[in-house]
């Protein structure tokens, strides 16, 4: 009797985690889960913050990796069945001497050590502390590109936890009303021990490595865009895109009018047959094809069109907000790196160079100049 009064009175002090609401596959719904709604096989339910992480791993065990999204209100997760309907774009190809002059100084070398600086991290976590210092190093980073007083980097704080997105601007000259982003996750993630060892060298300090790269031969040639480019290392994208989709809706507010973005997750391990894959799902056909006409002009590399089958990374917060956005991917979905989440996705494991990684480096060159126009020099 005692000691169920104990057990009773320490149930009742040890606070609840905090209730998030997901939208996840209605497939993929944990049992015994409270459905509030579900639509075109999407259903939003309610959860303890703490259950995250075991659903997180129940889906990997499955096979399926995660495929959900967090939400802090019931609204936000509502709002996540309705898809918005993707703004129209005029496509052109008319960059040619810009793109010359800049897509041969991407340097792998370069890549391969910012990939190697980032996954020396211990981990990059949303919550730890060593995950708030990797944004603040990004942002140390972005900043010694230029001293130009035209272009911001900055820490975007989130609402719920502590590391920052970082976010490089570059004002567009005639058409700065317009935005193009292109962004990667900063975060890392190692399940079961998650802020454990995770070096996440692939996932994703590979694609930040290479918009990094990117963004520091566009200042370093005096780049002026025409439409605004904006880099991104988002936060908290393993934990269920939240530091993207906080970004998007937040953009979407404020009236910042995205026309087109790149996601560019996973760039370092080459697993298939062709180089660039093209996900198919929560991306937009539009500029898809646009972009494997890049890749065709700019790029020289082969490519191929796969699905995730699920939100499987950024790209779909903004696919979600009717933004155009394209996820180029380093491997067919079934052949996709198996180190990823663990303490075995390093740079060795990657193949120990940026050979793959810097045809991403080249075609996000090529996709900022296209996109953005512009020149080089005022
Ligand atoms: N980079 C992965 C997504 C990925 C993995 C794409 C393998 C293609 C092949 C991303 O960082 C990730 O891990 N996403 C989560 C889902 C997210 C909503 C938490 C995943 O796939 O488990
Ligand atoms: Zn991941």
């Amino acid at each position: 009797m005692r000691y169920l009064l104990i057990a009773a009175a320490l149930a009742a002090c040890s606070k609840p985690s905090p209730t998030v609401f997901i939208s996840v596959g209605t497939a993929d719904v944990p049992a015994g889960t409270h459905v509030i709604e579900s639509e075109d096989g999407v259903a939003v339910v309610e959860l303890h913050e703490d259950q995250l992480d075991a659903l997180a791993r129940h889906m990997h065990e499955q096979g399926r990796c995660g495929g959900f999204m967090v939400h802090d209100t019931v609204a936000d997760a509502l709002g996540d069945l309705h898809v918005a309907k993707e703004k129209p774009f005029d496509y052109t190809l008319d960059r040619a001497p810009v793109v010359a002059a800049i897509v041969p100084r991407v340097d792998k070398e370069r890549i391969a050590g910012t990939i190697r600086d980032l996954s020396s991290f211990p981990n990059r976590y949303f919550q730890s502390k060593t995950g708030v210092e990797a944004a603040q190093w990004l942002q140390t980073r972005w900043k010694s590109f230029t001293t130009r007083p035209d272009v911001t980097v900055e820490l975007v704080h989130h609402k719920g936890w502590e590391q920052p997105s970082v976010v490089m601007t570059i004002p567009g000259t005639t058409k700065k009303d317009e935005a193009i982003v292109i962004g990667g996750h900063l975060d890392s993630i190692s399940l079961g021990r998650t802020a454990g060892t995770a070096p996440g060298a692939d996932d994703d300090a590979s694609g930040i490595a290479t918009l990094t790269e990117v963004a520091r031969v566009l200042l370093a040639a005096d780049y002026h865009p025409a439409r605004t480019l904006v880099f991104m290392g988002y936060a908290a994208e393993e934990v269920g895109l939240r530091g993207s989709q906080q970004i998007a809706r937040d953009y979407k507010e404020r009236g910042i009018n995205v026309v087109g973005a790149l996601q560019l997750d996973m760039t370092a391990y080459q697993g298939s047959d062709k180089d660039i894959w093209l996900m198919k799902d929560f991306t937009s056909a539009a500029q898809n094809t646009f972009v494997t006409t890049l890749i065709d002009s700019y790029v020289g590399a082969t490519w191929g069109l796969d699905a995730c089958g699920y939100a499987c990374s950024d790209h779909a917060s903004w696919h979600k907000t009717g933004v155009p956005v394209s996820m180029p991917f380093e491997s067919r979905m079934r052949d996709r790196n198996k180190k990823i989440h663990t303490r075995e996705d390093t740079l060795e494991t990657s193949g120990n160079n940026a050979d793959h990684a810097v045809k991403f480096g080249r075609l996000a060159a090529a996709y900022a100049i296209e996109m953005a126009k512009g020149q080089l020099g005022r």
